[in-house]
């Protein structure tokens, strides 16, 4: 096979985002755009990666090395287009002879496979340039593709420059390109700037390149919308939704249960076992992951836990990062469950607060019970640890740093100041008032 290069197109300030943040590093599933692409092109295992940054440049290229090893940082001190950002890209690739791909970074749903369509239609025609295309129902805004009667590729027109019969084209330009080494760089030194812009189009190489006379492809993709750029936040929105609507059927198919699937929402690492369900609204944030026969009932939010075989979480329960859970451990309604590993079998059902604790199998803590973990005067968190057995009573306050032994039991109400012993009882004894009569006074 031909060697592989691939230039990602990252300078872009994104005006459209109205937003300080490089438009590349806008998320989706929480992983920046660019980040989704870099793993599609990490798929073809290229020889060479560059990243052409310019808005943000250090940010967006500490983040590409960052999720993938080698990526070269190409700069672009001002954003003259398209085609400019390629150019740049020159010195970074001389003496390269093989084939380049270029994407835009701003396209986070492309996966491989549109990728290596692309690629292996190349390969195969033996043509010096081949564009994706892909059909679309609304295609303003994009470049057209326009062919000729034969139905051979012309050239491509942005929305500015199109002609009326040109803009009714549905064919559209995605920006994912595969072109010989050897004649691009030639033909990006032939593009002149834009009448409407005055932007460098990277697009006008198929016209230029038609010109000479050079075999110029197209290959057709039945991506639609989702190859597309994301411009601004409704488009990152629908985006984000697409991916999702993927991950859902994804996970489905591997076995995840799910009555609701259109109400819950994954991240991008989010790691589900075969069995396990999902109730209604349901969401995951980063580093989650559910072993098998785990039923997460609705209205649950999950960052960054692990959770056993056969655990109940929900409904309303949120689990935060640092969380543990062993198996068979069920975590009810308004419970908050924060850098804590929580022993097998042990319940915490009703409206509960566990922080930096470690706590032991077969506890049960009542309703209400709330680990105070934070002194305001240190600002320090302090670690709490239950033994296994122990049985909380409602409301218990459990004042770190504290230890509660094994088969200890508190009353309700208690506030746990100091250490218990193994299989000791700890009641906080506060006097009950009663005034007969009172209302009537
Ligand atoms: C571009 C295409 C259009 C295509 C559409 C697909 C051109 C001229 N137009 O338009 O045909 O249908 O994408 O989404 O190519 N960038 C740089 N440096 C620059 C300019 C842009 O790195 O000087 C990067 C941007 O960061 C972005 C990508 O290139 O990631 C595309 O640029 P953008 O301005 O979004 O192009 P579109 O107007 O969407
Ligand atoms: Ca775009």
């Amino acid at each position: 096979m031909t060697d592989l290069a691939v230039i990602v197109l990252a300078a872009g300030k994104g005006t459209r985002m109205k937003s300080d943040l490089p438009k590349v590093l806008h998320k989706l599933a929480g992983k920046p755009m660019v980040g989704h692409l870099l793993e599609a092109v990490k798929g073809l295992d290229p020889e060479r990666v560059c990243v052409v940054v310019g808005h943000g440049a250090e940010l967006v290229q500490d983040y590409a090395r960052s999720v993938a090893e080698g990526v070269l940082g190409v700069p672009q001190g001002e954003q003259k287009g398209t085609g400019h950002a390629v150019q740049v890209c020159e010195g970074a690739l001389k003496g390269f002879k093989g084939d380049v791909l270029i994407v835009y970074g701003d396209a986070p749903l492309i996966q491989t496979a549109d990728l290596a369509l692309l690629v292996d239609a190349h390969a195969k025609s033996g043509a010096s340039l081949t564009a994706l295309t892909t059909r679309v129902e609304d295609p303003f805004g994009f470049g057209r593709i326009v062919r000729d009667g034969k139905g051979s590729i012309l050239k491509i027109v942005e929305e500015k420059e199109a002609s009326e019969v040109e803009r009714a084209i549905d064919e559209v330009n995605p920006g994912i390109y595969c072109v010989k080494a050897e004649v691009l760089w030639s033909l990006l030194a032939d593009v002149k700037p834009s009448a409407a812009k005055g932007e460098y189009y990277l697009t006008d190489i198929l016209e230029i390149a038609k010109g000479r006379g050079l075999n110029v492809q197209g290959v057709e993709s039945d991506g639609g919308w989702g190859l597309l750029g994301v411009n601004d936040k409704i488009q990152l929105a629908l985006a984000e939704d697409g991916w999702q609507e993927r991950e859902r059927l994804r996970w489905m198919a591997e076995g995840v249960g799910m009555v609701d699937p259109a109400s819950v929402w994954f991240s991008h690492d989010t790691e589900l076992a075969a069995g396990v369900e999902l109730e209604p609204h349901v969401v995951f944030g980063e580093g989650v992951k559910i072993a098998a026969g785990v039923q997460v009932k609705a209205f649950s939010h999950l960052t960054g836990c692990e959770i056993g075989e056969g655990c109940v979480v929900g409904p309303f329960a949120r689990l935060r990062p640092g969380t543990k859970l062993a198996a068979d451990v069920h975590v009810g309604n308004f419970v908050e469950v924060k850098n804590s590993k929580i022993g097998k079998g042990t319940k915490a059902n009703h409206l509960s607060y566990i922080g930096d604790a470690d706590v032991g199998a077969e506890v049960n803590f009542g309703a209400g019970t709330l680990v105070a973990n934070y002194n305001r005067k240190t600002g320090v968190k302090y670690r709490t640890t239950i033994g296994e057995g122990a049985s909380l009573g409602a409301h218990t306050v459990l004042v770190a740093p504290v230890m509660l032994g094994k088969r200890a039991t508190t009353g309700a109400g208690t506030v746990v100041r100091a250490d218990v012993e193994d299989e000791a009882l700890v009641v906080t004894k506060a006097e009950t008032l009663v005034k007969r009569g009172y209302a009537k006074k």
